[in-house]
């Protein structure tokens, strides 16, 4: 196929052929999501939040259940902090739906109800890192910022044959430069999407479809044979081990729950079971289960203890009737540890 003569530099050339190609790619096979109907900022940030760390058949239900109850980020910003902690139940990182709530009511107060149309402005809000300000701002706002996120990462460690830990600083600075160089000017949500779409669905962690990919005939890994062996494996960090004993105290049909000082370094502010530590004058008693949980690398073990009801109710404390304890806890902790 013959070309125009280009005033670009190759390099150059070679970019826009891997736009041209990824974006034409994006369009005939992006999947349905229901965030990508509309390009209302409200929902772009609602699921990029709700999609960080968690897969996106995790979030679909959630993001439609959250948008029924707060259409806008108005209705957002109005809502009690319980009533968001109960929608965002399961889906765990529950400092996300802490900043979510702060960010809103942070947009409805200071900006007169509409997002920060920057990466910049974006982010001044509560939770909204890099990531998420190149994305928001590139997807509603089609503003020309990259972003970078492990779909990226494993897409550029293999289309560029890159070594190394992609969670390493000189990666990241790479990835992030690579990614703020190559992002299409003229449709750079699409072009942001698309090289997450890629990476999610033909450019797996484990076997790349490369016989699907618009971009095997510029991959330096695969022209190395390389693909399977990139990017390289960071290190494991070993599950640290940690064992609580949590106290379950009945009375006439209630259960005391506790809430969880804001400093606490695991679930802080969640409601659920007392720790022992919690309650020093309390008798641990007859063990009745042992759940387990993993937060982040942490591996918790939780002996779940029957002790005797406290003369007087602790400060941090509640008597709640046990059919309506699901109300306030919400960590899968604590719900595992209270059924019984
Ligand atoms: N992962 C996180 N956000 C995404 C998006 N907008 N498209 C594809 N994958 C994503």
């Amino acid at each position: 196929m013959s070309e125009t003569p280009s005033p670009y530099p190759l390099p150059q050339r070679r970019e826009r052929d891997l736009s041209r190609r990824l974006l034409s790619w994006y369009d005939a096979h992006k999947r349905a999501l229901p965030w990508r109907r509309s390009s209302d900022p409200y929902r772009v940030w609602l699921s990029e939040v709700m999609l960080q760390q968690t897969t996106v058949a995790a979030v679909i239900p959630y993001y439609e259940r959250f948008l029924k109850r707060f259409p806008d980020v108005r209705a957002l910003a109005g809502a009690k902090d319980a009533e968001v902690m109960r929608l965002w139940a399961g889906l765990g990182y529950y400092s996300r739906a802490r900043n979510l709530l702060a960010a809103a009511r942070k947009v409805a107060q200071d900006h007169g109800g509409r997002f920060p149309d920057t990466a910049d402005g974006l982010r001044g809000l509560p939770g909204v890192g890099r990531y998420t300000a190149g994305a928001v701002s590139s997807i509603a706002f089609g503003r020309r910022e990259p972003l970078v996120d492990g779909n990226v990462n494993r897409v550029f460690a293999r289309l560029f044959a890159r070594r190394g830990d992609p969670k390493a600083p000189a990666f990241q600075t790479w990835a992030w430069e690579t990614a703020g160089r190559l992002v299409d000017p003229g449709r750079p949500g699409d072009w942001n999407q698309a090289l997450m779409e890629l990476g999610a669905t033909v450019c797996h962690p484990a076997g790349p479809e490369c016989s699907r990919c618009p971009l095997a005939g510029a991959c330096a890994a695969k022209a190395k044979g390389l693909q399977h062996r990139l990017p390289m494996a960071a290190a494991r960090k070993a599950a640290v081990p940690l064992a609580w004993t949590a106290l379950l105290t009945r009375r006439a049909g209630k259960v005391l729950l506790w809430k969880r000082a804001d400093d606490e370094r695991f679930l802080p502010g969640h409601w659920g079971l007392p720790e022992a530590r919690h309650l020093p004058s309390a008798e641990p008693g007859a063990l009745l289960r042992r759940v387990t949980h993993s937060i982040t690398h942490h591996r918790i073990t939780v002996a779940v203890r029957e002790a005797a009801p406290p003369s007087r109710t602790p400060a941090g404390g509640r008597w709640v009737p046990e059919a309506a304890a699901g109300e306030l806890v919400v960590s899968s902790l604590w719900r595992k540890a209270l059924r019984g």
